[in-house]
């Protein structure tokens, strides 16, 4: 499939290692893809589902021990510990590579090796990136090919001579707790995996590549890679203008990028276009703007809580080309079901687990990661710009957490510097749904903490230099809270479509045509222009969600500079800077 030697030579150091029966090259043919899944049904990997109502569907279980990403078990192995700052997990790469190394000898007697070579971004595109994969889990291939743009093509896009591919290793093994091990070698673009056959820590395209290794790739070649849904939002003119978006988990990435609007807005010809869920590639175009393509081909999303109100572009995403993975099968027509799909529960159904589940016994059928893995080419409101090589051009930067009291609904960054560190003073407080104490305030600058692959000071370096170069045509940098919560813990802010009402604020900021007040943390709307038409929300209560609580706001500062004591002298000066001036404003 490829005459570049670099590939040829890596493979066959990795075969000599792994010793597979049998080496297999992924082609990305439909008539190849075909083979595997018929080969995972026979295998019990893959459950096929109903053909009339989730045409080419399968479903998965993994093992009981291997539902989420690790983080404890994930490593960054850079030659020089500092390299990978104190937010990561450090391994010496010769001492890591020898310990999977062991692992590795042998591991695939008797199994298979599949060759994925992959593209992240467009066909075509100067900003995508080429990594090549080598597992012996059909569910990756069969994932990857939905997720990425797998096959020949890649190989094209790499060309015969360049040495710029990620080299993914990764094997199931025993799937044994103990020895599971994410490690990362960004000093030579490689991934290494083992002892895992969940999503993100099997699917090195992801988060291992472009999230991990991108990030240290951007900082030493100019671009960025971030964790960030990319939507574009169209007016009644037919202009669209994208946004990025950065929230750490469970925060409604995905219902963000796949926002409907209200009907006031729907009526008047307002669209949102979905161009990313996830992971976002940015990078100066020839105009000096700041460029956006979404890496990924797919979406691999939590399945629990996603139904016809939530989020339907995303369930729309799943009718077809779909892979679920611990959901639960419904039996009786052989379909799937979760948590929160819909108030029918199957009753002749077996759960994530492969057992029988009656709904009645209050245990979850689904597991609460349980995951669609879907085209995105299915979602209704897929951006046409999706497969466009260029990516398209970022008006405005969006961070945002989950703050009972203190963030505001919404408000601005004075400008980039300023910006930066807005985002590296992200947090989210935990809730009721993860296990540990309720409340507890975790900070995760940029929502990057598990993701970025080098020194978080570095990071923000890097982020701050980005500014120089964009100067006055930076993306404006913008904080959301969609989650302030009156004295009885409820919502304030309806949220979902009507998140529609910030944007267009935010879209107006861009364009100059909206005012803004000054407060201690930044600009802030008039009450007055967040518009609230159709909505059974009062004005008054609109500005209490924009209050500024001075009070918290200086506890914040406390924890903000605690935080920032962890990155010792690699923390930029300007973040310090940033905080010093955030604290005088307060105490103004
Ligand atoms: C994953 O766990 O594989 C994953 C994609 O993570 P998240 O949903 O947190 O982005
Ligand atoms: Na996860
Ligand atoms: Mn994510």
């Amino acid at each position: 499939m490829t005459n570049n030697k670099n590939v040829l030579n890596w493979v066959e150091e990795m075969v000599a290692l792994c010793k597979p029966d049998k080496v297999v090259w992924i082609d990305g043919s439909e008539k190849q893809l075909d083979e595997i899944r018929n080969l995972s049904i026979s295998t019990g990997e893959m459950e096929k589902l109903n053909e009339e109502k989730l045409p080419g569907c399968y479903l998965h279980r993994t093992a009981e021990n291997d539902v989420a990403r690790v983080e404890h078990r994930t490593f960054i192995c850079t030659r020089d510990e500092k390299d990978a700052g104190p937010t990561n997990n450090w391994e010496d790469p010769k001492v890591m590579y020898e310990k999977l190394g062991k692992m590795f000898d042998g591991v695939m007697k008797g199994r298979t090796m599949y060759v994925i070579p992959y593209c992240m971004g467009p066909i075509g595109s100067k900003l995508s990136k080429v990594g090549v994969e080598l597992t012996d889990s059909t569910y990756v291939v069969l994932n990857m090919a939905i997720m990425t743009r797998m096959g020949q093509a890649a190989f094209e896009q790499l060309g015969e001579t360049s040495n710029d591919f990620v080299r993914g290793l990764h094997s199931k093994a025993d799937i044994d707790e103990e020895n599971r091990y994410i490690c990362h070698f960004p000093e030579d673009n490689t991934i290494w995996s083992i002892n895992s056959g969940y999503g993100g820590n099997v699917l090195l395209g992801k988060k291992c590549f472009a999230l991990r290794i991108a990030s240290f790739q951007g900082k030493n070649e100019g671009w960025m890679a971030e964790h960030m849904l990319i939507l574009g939002i169209e007016n009644p003119q037919g202009e669209v203008k994208y946004v990025t978006a950065a929230f750490p988990s469970a925060c409604g990435k995905t219902n963000l990028a796949m926002l409907i609007p209200p009907e006031v807005y729907t009526e008047k010809g307002y669209k949102v276009w979905t161009v990313g869920d996830d992971i976002a590639w940015l990078r100066i175009g020839d105009d000096g703007r700041l460029w956006a393509i979404n890496p990924e081909a797919g979406f691999f999303g939590v399945a629990p809580g996603t139904n016809m109100k939530s989020n339907p572009n995303a369930l729309k995403s799943t009718m077809q080309g779909t892979i679920f993975t611990n959901v639960v099968h419904n039996l009786d027509d052989n379909t799937v079901w979760w948590e929160g799909l819909d108030k029918n529960p199957p009753k002749n159904a077996v759960d994530w687990k492969g057992n029988k589940w009656d709904p009645e016994s209050g245990v979850k059928g689904a597991h609460p990661n349980s995951r669609f893995t879907a085209p995105a080419k299915n979602c209704p409101c897929v951006s046409p710009e999706f497969d466009n090589p260029k990516g398209v051009p970022i008006s405005a930067i969006v961070f945002g957490g989950r703050r009972a009291k203190t963030a505001p609904l919404v408000y601005q960054a004075r400008d980039w510097q300023n910006g930066v560190f807005v985002g590296s003073i992200m947090a989210s407080e935990t809730t009721a749904a993860a296990t540990g104490a309720v409340g507890v305030v975790r900070r995760d600058p940029m929502a990057m903490l598990p993701f970025c692959g080098y020194h978080m000071g570095d990071y923000w370096k890097h982020w701050l230099e980005m500014g120089k170069k964009l100067g006055d045509k930076a993306p404006k940098i913008f904080n959301v809270n969609w989650f302030r919560t009156d004295d009885e813990g409820h919502f304030i802010w309806p949220g979902f479509g009507d998140n529609m009402r910030v944007l267009e604020w935010i879209i107006n900021r861009c364009e100059g045509k909206a005012d803004a007040v000054e407060t201690p943390i930044g600009y802030e709307p008039k009450a007055e222009d967040i518009n609230l038409e159709g909505l059974d929300l009062s004005l008054d209560t609109l500005k209490g969600l924009l209050n500024v609580d001075k009070d918290l706001w200086k506890e914040e500062a406390k924890g903000i500079r605690e935080f920032y004591g962890k990155f010792g002298d690699r923390l930029p000066t300007e973040m310090m800077d940033e905080l010093n001036k955030l604290e005088a404003n307060l105490n103004k």
